[in-house]
């Protein structure tokens, strides 16, 4: 009993730290190439994204969910934002930022074709991209065109994303 309590005060502590009801626990992996996943160039808000090789480390890990979603770094309070409505454009960075539950470029939608869309921007919907398809390290992930370079969509594998889970 003292346990159970115990267990549950350290959860409860932990807080964000938790994936939300409902959300995976995932690596964000390229389709230029699945070794490369997306992490923040550092673990502090207002950080811009990169692609580094995967090498299974927590602060590679995020938690999400298919649909719309926020893409919230595990054990952390940091979110995946898209910055202010001037940066939802072609070749944008993105940053983390600490996560607010109101704020619109920090919803995502979780496409099942690989896309991660920003429902907020339009005329173009920007997707996350691989800058300049360069599975390399530190190179930066912004934005593009949902539509991808010669109207391919998904099949732009710099807009495709495929989710790897996190196995405990
Ligand atoms: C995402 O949210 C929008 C706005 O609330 C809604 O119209 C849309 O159907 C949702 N999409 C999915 C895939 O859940």
């Amino acid at each position: 009993m003292l346990g159970i309590s115990l267990i549950t005060l350290a959860l409860a502590a932990t807080g964000l730290a938790q994936a939300p009801v409902g959300y995976r626990t995932v690596y964000i992996t390229s389709m230029v190439d699945t070794k490369y996943v997306v992490q923040p160039k550092s673990a502090t808000s207002g950080s811009t994204v990169v692609v580094q090789t995967l090498t299974n480390m927590p602060a590679q890990q995020w938690y999400l969910q298919p649909g719309n979603s926020t893409i919230q770094l595990a054990g952390s309070t940091l979110c995946l934002d898209a910055g202010p409505k001037s940066n939802w454009k072609d070749m944008a960075t993105i940053y983390v930022k600490t996560c607010s539950a109101t704020e619109v470029a920090q919803q995502w939608l979780v496409m099942a074709d690989g896309r991660i869309a920003l429902p907020a921007s339009s005329n173009p919907r920007e997707c996350v991209d691989l800058q300049y398809m360069r599975a390399t390290p530190n190179n930066p992930v912004g934005l593009y065109n949902c539509n991808g370079l010669g109207n391919i969509g998904a099949a732009d594998k710099g807009l495709n994303w495929p989710l790897l889970n996190v196995t405990s």
